[in-house]
């Protein structure tokens, strides 16, 4: 049985104006009707999988479950933590949470909600390719073929970049966010995957590697758990307790220091809807790079996004270049697209203008 621990907890500020504090990006409809939540939710109805734990920051509580019912999903786990410390605390606590329900034994596949995968039945090949793997006690992350040298992922070391076959590998090295030089050499290099972020382990074997690796997380979650409430259905982690893990991700407190770190190479039009340029890839710019949707008109642009909501405001762009226009009814924002990390900056600078 494999249990899904779909984190939905980030407040994913680099698609400001779109992703908000109380309505982050995976909640909203970035494409088609559904949200990216719900999209994750339903890659795992079929058999195999058991119900799905949810952990997601108190705030979003009403949505996450609103989002779950309407997927039609009767039973799932959600999990509140009172604040976001990053995935390392999250994941650990979803990992007490199943083992105190007698499912040490079982599997988990922590699956972020924000992102996109165009090919369902190749992402679910490649996790029963990865069963086999975490029974025996790897931490199994999946791995993509790079096409640029981003520095905003995990690199993964491996022996062979054949993607096309999906099978489990040892991994010989993690690398988490390496600087641009560094990412460079990896990507010409060619002997690297990406870490897709995405990880099936026992969940006995992930509370072990925490127990050798990052021992100080380990009490914190584990009182945070025990003492954690129902409240109307949601289990509330215990405030005082988690408030007292260290922040950190699980990338840096377990897969970087990991001994048996195995990947499954996937190819399943896989895509982290980290920034903008994420978005815009995946809308499938034309010719000119232009990539519109919603109430927008271009004339002579090129290498530009241009959304709008579909009832307005209305946006014009004549003869644009390498600019993204992401236009709601009480923000826009106009950035050059080289540089759309720096969103996250920019909503930083915001909140501290009040
Ligand atoms: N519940 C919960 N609580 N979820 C969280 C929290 C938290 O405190 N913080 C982040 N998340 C969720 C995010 O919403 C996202 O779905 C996922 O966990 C990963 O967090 P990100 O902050 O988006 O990580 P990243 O994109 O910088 O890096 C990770 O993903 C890359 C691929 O997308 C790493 O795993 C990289 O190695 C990887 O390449
Ligand atoms: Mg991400």
């Amino acid at each position: 049985m494999i249990h899904p621990v779909i984190l939905c907890g980030g407040s994913g500020t680099r698609l400001w104006p779109l992703s908000r504090k109380a309505y982050p990006k995976q909640f909203t409809p970035l494409f088609g009707r559904e949200s990216l939540f719900q999209a994750c939710l339903r890659r795992y109805l079929g058999d195999g999988f058991g119900a799905p734990v949810v952990l997601s920051h108190a705030d979003f509580r009403f949505l996450a479950a609103e989002q779950i019912s309407a997927v039609g999903l009767e039973k799932a786990a959600i999990l509140l933590e009172p604040e976001a410390r990053n995935t390392a605390p999250a994941i650990l606590s979803a990992a007490l949470y199943l083992a105190g329900q007698g499912k040490g034994d079982d599997l988990m596949l922590v699956a972020p909600s924000d992102h996109v995968i165009r090919d369902v039945p190749a992402f679910l090949t490649a996790v029963e390719a990865g069963t086999a793997a975490a029974e025996k006690g790897d931490l199994v992350a999946f791995g993509i073929r790079p096409d640029r040298a981003e520095t905003g992922y995990g690199y993964l070391e491996v022996g062979s970049t054949d993607t096309a076959t999906p099978k489990a590998m040892p991994v010989t090295r993690f690398i988490e966010k390496p600087d641009a030089d560094r990412a460079e050499a990896m990507f010409a290099e060619g002997r690297f995957l990406w870490n897709a972020g995405i990880f099936l382990f026992k969940v006995d074997t992930l509370i072990a590697a925490f127990e050798a690796l990052a021992p100080e997380m380990v009490p914190p979650c584990r009182l945070a758990v025990e003492k954690a409430r129902d409240d109307l259905g949601f289990l509330r982690l215990d405030e005082e307790a988690f408030a007292s893990a260290p922040e950190d991700s699980i990338d840096y407190a377990i897969m970087e220091k990991a001994a048996a770190v195995a990947t499954v190479p996937v190819e399943c039009g896989w895509s982290d809807l980290g920034a903008w340029d994420a978005v815009w890839r995946e809308m499938s710019p034309d010719e000119q790079g232009v990539a519109t949707s919603g109430a927008v008109t271009q004339i002579d642009c090129a290498d530009v996004l241009l959304r709008s909501e579909d009832d307005g405001p209305r946006v014009v762009g004549v003869n644009l270049r390498d600019i993204a226009v992401i236009a709601m009814r009480d923000a826009v924002l106009v950035a050059d697209m080289s540089d759309l990390q720096a969103v996250k900056t920019a909503v930083q600078t915001l909140k501290a203008e009040g």
